[in-house]
């Protein structure tokens, strides 16, 4: 092994086996995935393991309610993920699962080491239960009317209505929402793991490692507040891994889910020649990143290092934190379409268009990143197609029509290659340090050199000249080898584009210190299309899938949620209050008052209706997603308020000419219907 070659050991947060992978995980496997393709390029050895978090109890009911054991559900949902990842050229050394015997031996193991150590406490504590289901509730399956404002059907410990946070006790007529029995108050023996042990620990680490600022910061204040016990164990039924000296009892998900890191990496190892030592002893010399959401600091940065250190394992040399996804500037949201799922992606565009977008917009910061999707095409379309592919196709064809396929020996411009080799420490320092936003800048500035080169220099022109065929060949192959020096700065973002394009330049898979090299005297390839141009019907196309009418199908929000957040967040809430309009915003809204002329079922549909509306001498075809709430015959003839100025929406069963206004939870809680004296078909409701 070279002395300059480093050992990393690379992780993404372990996506739950209940649902499907959307373009807000993606931000994350793209942005680790790019980061290990580079340390490979660079000649390190990058290893890069992932898993299925299978563990839980919102995937054991996910699975009773599907009427399939776990076991089914969480293998069929991990080959989903695996073929999701695949396509969208993710390359983990190894995707694994939590519930493996590897994992439970080591969860087991270093349970039992802080055991040893004295870092494990029984203590009794009272919990709300469903007497009908006989399970204890973690706080999101129970909901009830807030004990502040009064509103109904809140979930767990705060409201969303008012913000309030409670107990889940102090909900009123509280229910569970597994089988819609009260809850109970019920007592259990838990095990808890003494974090507090930790925190001088904690506090040298959170320091001496290069956790970035703000993420240091914030765990400063949770130190500052001091640690509470973590609650390690769950009561049967549970779907993980038994506690071996406590039975019916079960590691918690969040207790298994990081071991599941080491656990498909000592998988790997047993394929392999892979040491699982020589990377988890506590004074190994490799280094251990995990990138994660800022979602799930706290697991990361204070309870698992904390059970490392306790298990007498090496702690991360750092925790890489990420922001979260918004699409055209808001939340993800089903009604708006915006909610995208990979495989819907997939359907319609190349990987690689997003690959390259989620580069030039991350950073190495905590902050959200947005996909706004007209910026996407514009971005792509421009970048890729207009500068960077342009630059082989511009030279291309002359090189083999007229060369036969040959390039000259003579570099025509050596002080503009080597500017171009040179941008090579710069933008390496950009990718080590998660900069990638600013490096595919550095590129592209190269790539408008490289075009204003062409430009300057004409090949077009100069092959119609007499005697001007050295030239042409020259000023085709200096742009060529501009181009093979973009390339390879852009092979951890675009991996399948450069396969192509090493083919066509006949090269061997470019390494970084490749950049140094040129080529001359070269045989190459014919030239074929590296990458079309984003058309805009493919995004519609996107949009339409992923569109539900009205927000009474919420599966994703609720499979996508962390079990952290499951614990807070209501699962009905598709787009919570904070989605901010501006009041130039609102008053865009053309509100009018609609009588239902026509309301009838739709073939094929689970929720909507459809209804023709009049709104006072013109009619709409409106479909809406209230099938859930109203018979047809009981619509006919009533008012509505509808939002008129809506554009049109192609839906499967046809055009959809606005939308009626809706209030209510979902579910037959949905309402529609005004008071219908004194209004009027067409009037305005403002
Ligand atoms: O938040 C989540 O989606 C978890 N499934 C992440 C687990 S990461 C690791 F700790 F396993
Ligand atoms: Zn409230």
């Amino acid at each position: 092994m070279p002395s300059s070659q480093r050992q990393i050991l690379v992780t993404s947060a372990l996506p739950y086996a209940n649902g499907p992978i959307h373009l807000g995980h993606l931000v994350e496997y793209l942005q680790t995935d790019i980061w290990v393709r580079f340390q490979k390029m660079r000649g390190h050895e990058c290893i890069y393991v992932c898993a299925s978090d299978a563990h839980g109890t919102p995937i054991m009911l996910r699975a009773q309610a599907d009427g399939i054991s776990a076991e089914e559900l969480i293998t069929r949902v991990h080959k989903e993920h695996e073929r999701d990842f695949a396509d969208f050229l993710i390359e983990f050394d190894n995707f694994y699962t939590t519930h493996s015997d590897e994992n439970r031996e080591l969860s087991a193991a270093i349970y039992s080491k802080l055991k040893e150590g004295g870092y494990i406490d029984r203590r009794t504590i009272t919990q709300a239960y469903d007497p009908e289901k006989e399970m204890f509730l973690p706080d999101r399956f129970i909901k009830g009317e807030c004990p502040r404002c009064g509103a109904k059907d809140q979930y767990g410990d705060n409201c969303e209505v008012c913000g309030a946070t409670y107990s889940p006790t102090e909900l009123i007529n509280a229910v569970s929402a597994v089988s819609g029995a009260t809850p109970i108050e019920k007592k259990s023996e838990h095990l808890f793991f003494k974090l507090s042990d930790f925190s001088n620990m904690l506090k040298d680490w959170i320091h001496a490692g290069h956790l970035q600022d703000s993420v240091a910061n914030k765990l400063d204040e949770w130190l500052e507040q001091g640690l509470q016990d973590w609650d390690i164990s769950r009561d049967a039924p549970y779907f993980g891994f038994e506690i071996p000296d406590a039975p019916g009892k079960y590691f918690y998900v969040w207790l298994d889910a990081p071991v599941g890191y080491m656990a498909s990496f000592k998988n790997l190892c047993d394929k392999t020649e892979l040491d699982f030592d020589y990377f988890w002893q506590a004074d190994s010399t490799t280094e251990l990143y995990h990138f994660i959401g800022k979602d799930i600091t706290n697991f990361h940065c204070l309870f698992w290092p904390a059970m490392l250190d306790g298990a007498g394992y090496r702690k991360p040399t750092n925790v890489f934190v990420h922001g979260f996804l918004t699409v055209n500037g808001n939340k993800m949201s089903k009604s708006r379409g915006t909610f995208i799922m990979a495989r819907s992606y997939l359907n319609h565009l190349s990987p690689e268009y997003l690959r390259y977008y989620y580069a030039a917009k991350l950073g190495a910061g905590v902050e959200d990143i947005d996909l706004n999707l007209e910026d996407f095409q514009a971005r792509v379309n421009s970048d890729l197609v207009g500068k960077v592919v342009n630059i082989a196709s511009r030279c291309a064809g002359f090189i083999s029509k007229k060369f036969a396929g040959e390039l000259s020996a003579e570099i025509h411009r050596p002080d503009l290659l080597q500017q171009f080799a040179e941008a090579s420490d710069n933008i390496a320092a950009l990718y080590e340090a998660r900069e990638f936003g600013r490096a595919i800048r550095e590129i592209m500035a190269l790539a408008d050199l490289a075009n204003q080169y062409i430009d300057e220099n004409k090949p077009w022109v100069l092959a119609k000249e007499q005697g001007r065929e050295q030239d042409v060949q020259d000023v085709c192959s200096m742009g060529l080898n501009l181009f093979r020096i973009l390339i390879i700065y852009l092979k951890p973002v675009l991996p399948a584009m450069t396969a192509s394009a090493e083919a066509f330049l006949n090269v061997p898979p470019l390494t970084w210190k490749d950049c140094q090299q040129t080529l001359t005297s070269h045989k190459i390839n014919r030239f074929k299309p590296l990458m079309t141009r984003i058309e805009t019907a493919a995004i519609e196309a996107i949009i339409e899938e992923s569109t539900t009418a009205l927000a009474t199908d919420n599966n994703a929000e609720e499979n996508s949620m962390t079990e952290s957040e499951a614990d807070t967040k209501s699962p009905l809430v598709a787009d919570p209050i904070s989605d901010e309009i501006s009041f130039d915003d609102f008053v865009k809204l053309d509100l009018r008052i609609a009588k239902i002329v026509n309301a009838q079922h739709v073939e094929g549909a689970d929720k909507l209706l459809q209804l023709t509306l009049d709104i006072g001498g013109e009619t709409r075809n409106v479909f809406a997603g209230i099938k859930s709430a109203y018979n047809p015959e009981d619509l006919e003839g009533r008012l509505t308020v509808m939002v008129a100025n809506l554009a049109p929406r192609k839906m499967r069963f046809g055009l959809s000419e606005g939308m009626v206004v809706a209030a209510g939870p979902g579910g037959s809680d949905l309402f529609i219907l005004g008071p219908d004296e004194g209004a009027e078909p067409g009037m305005r409701v403002k």
